[in-house]
């Protein structure tokens, strides 16, 4: 087992966990959009930030991707967590100005506006690529993938057609942590008579 400091208080997990999984396993509270304990992490939406301090040194580190160590210091709620969690949260309101989850989360923080300009006041997407990892690593499928580069990145089927490789099992849509996937769920299925049911998971 390792051991190890959360907010000064000592904890104790399996050897491969992430410092986000311990925290949750104390009921330590970390905000999180593209972690899903269901598929690997891959750190994209760098919400999850906590401050890692050993004397004087510091740095900020992503919980969901970093793994918890031998007598580490964590903390989860320093200034820096929250300065930089606040400006995580003002991005991600002008980039995903529509979608609705997001904005709960963000108040929940106390965020409820942005000093960055909207680019599309409609966009629900923050590109994580959730429901990629998704119907590759639970589905088995890879039905839909991110397209593209840099700000032209989204999310869609091969050449942004209509597939029958998507079986309409909805986990795509369940996983999605910004409701986007909501609407783009019927731009990639080309078998329209299946009702989608998203899967609980
Ligand atoms: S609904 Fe289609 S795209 Fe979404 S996870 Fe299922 S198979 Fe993949
Ligand atoms: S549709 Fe949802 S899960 Fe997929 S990349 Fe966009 S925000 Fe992430
Ligand atoms: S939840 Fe950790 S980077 Fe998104």
């Amino acid at each position: 087992m390792i051991k190890f400091n959360i907010n000064d208080i000592e904890v104790e997990v399996e050897p491969g966990c992430t410092v986000l999984e311990a925290a949750r396993q104390y009921g330590i509270e970390i905000p999180t959009l593209c972690y899903h304990e269901a598929v690997a992490p891959s750190g994209a939406c760098r919400l999850c930030m906590v401050e890692l301090k050993d004397g004087d040194w510091s740095k900020l580190v992503a919980s969901c991707i970093y793994p918890a160590a031998e007598g580490i210091n964590v903390y989860t709620e320093t200034e820096r967590v929250q300065n930089v969690r606040n400006w995580i949260f003002q991005m991600l309101l002008a980039q995903c100005p529509a979608s609705v989850e997001i904005k709960t989360l963000a108040k929940k923080y106390g965020v409820t506006s942005s000093r960055f300009s909207i680019e599309n006041p409609d966009e629900e997407c923050m590109v994580c690529g959730l429901c990629t990892r998704a119907c590759e690593e639970i589905v088995g499928l890879s039905a839909i993938s991110m397209v593209d580069r840099g700000v032209y990145k989204k999310v869609g089927a091969p050449f942004m057609q209509p597939t029958d490789v998507c079986v309409a099992c909805g986990c795509c849509v369940t996983i999605c942590p910004t409701g986007a996937m909501r609407s783009y769920i019927d731009s990639v299925r080309s078998v329209r008579s299946v009702t989608l049911t998203p899967l609980a998971l």
